[in-house]
């Protein structure tokens, strides 16, 4: 099926687009668990989704997702101590994993030992346990939240790294972005065979990349042009500094 065009919503404010994301993140859980009983999320770091998080940890949304039918996996994270304030992970438990009920074996950080295939192969293997495959055996998420960063980057995809044209291994080890250290992330093969992938974007700075990425005819083929779900859909939540060059 091609790529369908994306679902554009724009927020008001940076507390606007976290409501947002928030309510489509409890509205797929609710949806898929009604369904089929179980639903299967990646999340993105960084600083964008911090406040769509602490949402989800306090009412209504503590209280209404089916968290126990939750399992939680991560797109992307740095090599860091859980405590330390890069970790995606470390930052996602500080902002509402200990405040809901999710079943601790259903949460899935990603290893931080750098620059391990080994560890990146293990990860990869949890997911082809626990997460419902494709027809192809690839591991198909409900839904992927993913951030951008002002050079077109997403998850730790970043351009003209070799990991944008790896299409066989779900997760690989990289180095890069800000801070530059050793991550792992999510590969395109995982990305695109997503249900739903929602981008998450706030704040002036990435006005120009956005409206780069959104316009089909730019030239320069970005990290995040690349996210193209094969049967799903991509939806972009914007607040209006975001917005600003569509
Ligand atoms: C990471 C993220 C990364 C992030 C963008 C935007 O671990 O760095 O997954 O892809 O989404 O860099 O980051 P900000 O939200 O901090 O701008």
């Amino acid at each position: 099926m091609p790529n369908q065009s994306p679902i554009i919503q724009i927020a008001e404010d940076a507390s606007g687009l976290a409501r947002l994301g928030a309510a489509l993140f409890a509205a797929t859980i609710r949806s898929e668990v009604d369904k089929k009983g179980s639903a299967f999320v990646a999340l993105s770091g960084g600083s964008t989704p911090r406040a769509m998080h602490r949402l989800l940890g306090q009412p209504p949304h503590r209280r209404d997702i089916p968290w126990h039918r939750l399992y939680l996996f991560w797109v992307d994270e740095r090599c860091v101590p859980h405590t330390d304030g890069a970790s995606n992970f470390g930052a996602a438990r500080w902002d509402f994993l200990e405040s809901v009920d999710i079943p601790r074996d259903h949460i899935y950080p990603m290893p931080t030992e750098p620059g391990s295939k080994e560890a990146a192969q293990a990860y990869a293997k949890e997911l082809e346990k626990t997460v419902p495959k494709n027809h192809e055996g690839v591991p198909c998420f409900d839904i992927i939240f993913l951030g951008i960063g002002e050079d077109g980057h997403t998850a730790s995809l970043f351009p003209n790294h070799d990991a944008l044209a790896e299409d066989a291994r779900w997760i690989v080890p990289v180095q890069g972005g800000h801070p530059f250290v050793d991550r792992f992330t999510m590969t395109f093969p995982i990305l695109n065979t997503a249900k739903q992938v929602v981008f998450l974007v706030s704040g002036t700075p990435k006005a120009t990349m956005v409206k780069q990425i959104l316009d089909s005819g730019t030239k320069r083929p970005l990290p995040a042009h690349q996210v193209r779900p094969v049967s799903g859909n991509v939806t972009w939540l914007l607040d209006k500094n975001a917005a600003s060059g569509l």
